[in-house]
Order: C-alpha cells, then sequence, then structure tokens
C-alpha cells in the first residue's frame, strides 16, 4: 500500500507506544530506550524539542527525566505527573484532558484515556494523575495517539471532533485494548490510517497484528499500517 498524504511529516516507531514526529520541531512520545528490547537506540541518540508523556508508567515515562535534563527540552504531561517532573528538575508543563496547547505551530490537545497511573520513585508508587492520550495537529494532519487505553465510547466523539487521519493504538491486551477491542475503536474513531502498537514487547503482551488487521478490514474502511520498530513513515 502506498499512502500519498504529503503533510510533510515524518513518523519513526522505536517500538512500544514510543513514537517521534518530525515536523517543524521533533516531538517524542512516551520515550521508552533502556529496557525496551525492540529498540538499540538509547536516551542519548535522540534529540526532542518536546517530549510529551501519556502517563507514568515506566514504560510510557521511560528515559524522559534524563533525555530532558540532557537536552533541555520541553516536557508535557498531566498536570501531577507535570509537577513530578519539575521536582526532578525537568522543564515540564502541566495540562489535563480536554485542554490544548500550542508548541510553535504544533497544537497538542489531551484526550482521555481508561487507564492508571503512577510513578515508581525511591521504590514507592507515586499518584501521578490521570492517563491520558494525545491528539496531535500537525501542517494539518491530525495524529491520535491513545496512550494505554481499554476500549471507551467516547473515542466516537474524539473521532467525531478531531478527525484523525493517523491513529496509534495498543493492541496488546492485558493492560490495555486487545486487537478485538482495537478494532472496535477503529470503528468508533474512523481514521484513514491505524497503526497498531504496545504489543509483542513483552511475552504478556504478544499479539499477531495481521489478527488486528483482518477485525478492522472486516469492519471499517481504515487502512491498517504496520510497522517495524525503527521504521520512518513519511506523512
Ligand atoms: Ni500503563
Ligand atoms: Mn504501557
Amino acid at each position: 500500500m502506498f499512502y500519498y498524504l504529503m503533510y510533510g511529516i515524518q513518523l519513526i516507531w522505536y517500538g512500544h507506544a514510543c513514537f517521534e514526529i518530525r515536523a517543524s520541531l521533533n516531538v517524542l512520545i512516551d520515550p521508552f530506550f533502556r529496557g525496551n528490547p525492540k529498540t538499540n537506540v538509547l536516551p542519548e541518540d535522540v534529540e526532542p524539542h518536546v517530549i510529551l508523556v501519556t502517563h507514568g508508567h515506566y514504560d510510557h515515562l521511560g528515559d524522559t527525566i534524563e533525555i530532558a535534563q540532557r537536552t533541555g527540552c520541553k516536557v508535557i504531561a498531566v498536570h501531577e505527573l507535570a509537577h513530578y517532573l519539575r521536582s526532578q528538575n525537568v522543564m515540564a508543563e502541566g495540562m489535563n484532558i480536554g485542554g490544548r496547547m500550542k508548541v510553535n505551530d504544533i497544537s497538542v490537545i489531551m484526550t482521555d484515556a481508561n487507564h492508571s497511573s503512577s510513578v515508581s520513585h525511591a521504590g514507592l508508587s507515586l499518584y501521578a494523575g490521570r492517563a491520558a492520550g494525545f491528539i496531535l495537529q500537525v501542517n494539518g494532519c491530525s495524529i491520535y495517539h491513545a496512550g494505554d487505553t481499554g476500549l471507551f465510547s467516547d473515542m466516537q466523539l474524539i473521532g467525531d471532533v478531531y478527525r484523525p487521519d493517523i491513529a496509534l493504538l495498543p493492541i496488546g491486551g492485558r493492560y490495555t485494548m486487545d486487537p478485538e477491542d482495537a478494532a472496535r475503536a477503529v470503528a468508533l474513531i474512523r481514521p484513514k490510517i491505524v497503526i497498531p502498537m504496545h504489543y509483542s514487547t513483552f511475552d504478556v503482551i504478544v499479539q499477531d497484528p495481521l489478527d488486528f488487521m483482518k477485525k478492522v478490514v472486516s469492519s471499517c474502511e481504515t487502512n491498517v499500517l504496520i510497522m517495524n520498530a525503527g521504521d520512518v513513515l513519511d506523512l
């Protein structure tokens, strides 16, 4: 399949929920490098201008603190998680569900996600606010990163209001939607393209993305794009 979108954006997948969007700024989402078996990229190899963190779990917060301290980049997260990050000498800005922030010409909207959030600190699990997803509006392209989430009916509202061209949806099951529920999510969101994520990183979330593809193809018009970790997609 050839996707002729021409937004002048590059989308890179580092495996799991970690994506980089290169446009006027490099935006890194859920930068999980160390301990991510799907990538050899290290936290010192990336140069983001801004990092978006969907929630505090280690496989999403990942190497945020190290990268932000080295590069001085801005981190955007839900209010409570941003507060924690500032305590770690990171330049973090908080927002909350339904809110919008502009970073240069990129609009970032925080969406709901049906999940929990906490931060591991000194052997304790600290409350880190709500788990979230993000809509990014870049060069006229609308990209929905769902974060970790179960299926919820307001995905239809997200589809209606933000009309995502690309949806990045978890399909790994156990902690998030599995392929079956993720296919139901696609039918609610109706993006042009869906890219499955958050699967087969670990034994407990092994899934066949072709399973997901078959279910989507039989239920709606959305194209399924299965990326390999490290792939660079020109949009
Ligand atoms: Ni999580
Ligand atoms: Mn996760």
